[in-house]
């Protein structure tokens, strides 16, 4: 994933930048902490978020060019913070294709980790000068845990409406995504148009973002994604290929065999069953469904994205937006 910005040297050098202020703070935890978290904060996250206030902070003043730098550290630590949580609720064994801090050193050493991570984000906005606030920072990773504790406590509810979805992944991938957007540009104080619009626009990207993300669970490859697929149905997780599947069951069948699986099984399901069900979702056109459903956040963002004031953030966000919705991985 590190050549994954190659093509922008500037990108590349700031988000080098990105990695080391990472670094350099995490070398400052405790012992025991510290070799876990190195670990993970360098195990070639595809540093999207930090990208995305990198750019958008082109928007402004470039004399603030550090300030966004700083930003960009601590969102993409929140994000750190967020994953290793993530791997906690959903038992996951891998991700980017290496065992998850959980596998390692079970939940209770996990979670703690997670904080401490957490703490060392929230006192570096204590020291930024930039424009971010730290109740903007806390807002995001609030709803980031409202929407997964939502998504915890229905575990094993297959039978979500379209609606209760589109909030959770609002909450715990869009806010993240749609504050990256904005606060690059806030950070340089961009016009406040531009501002508004880069929010928005990373809101559109982060739920397009889940959504493929969510289809990957289903049909993804595991190689490629380094991490475990079939996770969300395993762990009683209904995602958008799903509840489209079960609406287009529900239309056409009186007999519902998906419907009555899921039921039966419930959160008990094993590699055969999921295998059984992500087929049936694929045959009812839960994928395509979804990807259609994908494509209306896309127009969305790109929309945003055309009215910006500078054309050249506006094309380089809109190849990675391309680059990223289309990806393998
Ligand atoms: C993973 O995010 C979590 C989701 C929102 C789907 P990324 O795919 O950006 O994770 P890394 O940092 O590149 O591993
Ligand atoms: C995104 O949901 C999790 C966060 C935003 C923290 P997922 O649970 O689908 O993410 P992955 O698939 O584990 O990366
Ligand atoms: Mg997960
Ligand atoms: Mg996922």
């Amino acid at each position: 994933m590190e050549d994954f910005w190659s093509s922008d040297s500037v990108l590349k050098h700031d988000l080098d930048l990105v990695r080391e202020q990472i670094r350099n703070t995490v070398d400052q935890s405790h012992g025991f902490i510290k070799s876990l978290l190195k670990g993970h904060v360098n195990s070639g996250g595809k540093m999207l978020r930090p990208a995305l206030v990198l750019i958008s902070s082109r928007l402004g003043n470039q004399d603030s060019r550090f300030d966004a730098i700083k930003v960009a550290s601590i969102l993409e630590m929140v994000h750190l913070a967020s994953l290793i949580h993530d791997d906690i609720l959903d038992m996951a064994l891998t991700r980017r294709g290496l065992p998850t801090l959980y596998a390692k050193v079970g939940a209770k050493q996990a979670v703690l980790a997670g904080d401490y991570l957490l703490s060392k984000a929230m006192a570096l906005v204590g020291d930024s000068k930039g424009d971010l606030k730290a109740s903007a920072v806390a807002n995001a990773f609030g709803r980031l845990c409202e929407s997964e504790l939502d998504q915890d406590a229905a575990q094993g509810d297959f039978f979500i409406s379209k609606p209760t979805y589109i909030r959770r992944i609002a909450g715990k991938t869009a806010a993240l995504f749609a504050l990256s957007c904005y606060a690059g540009a806030a950070t340089t104080k961009a016009e406040l148009t531009d501002q508004y619009r880069m929010h928005r626009f990373g809101y559109a990207f982060g739920m397009s973002f889940q959504i493929q993300d969510d289809i990957l669970d289903y049909v993804g490859n595991e190689n490629d994604l380094g991490k475990q697929t079939g996770r969300d149905l395993q762990c009683g997780i209904p995602t958008i290929p799903l509840i489209l599947a079960l609406a287009e069951e529900r239309k056409n069948n009186s007999n519902r065999p998906l419907a009555a699986l899921l039921t039966d099984k419930g959160r008990q399901m094993n590699n055969k069953d999921t295998a059984k069900a992500v087929r049936m979702v694929v045959d009812l056109g839960g994928i395509e469904k979804s990807s259609h459903m994908c494509d209306v956040y896309r127009e969305r963002a790109l929309a945003d994205l055309s009215l910006l004031s500078n054309t050249e953030v506006s094309s380089t966000l809109r190849s990675l937006f391309i680059k990223l919705i289309d990806r393998p991985s």
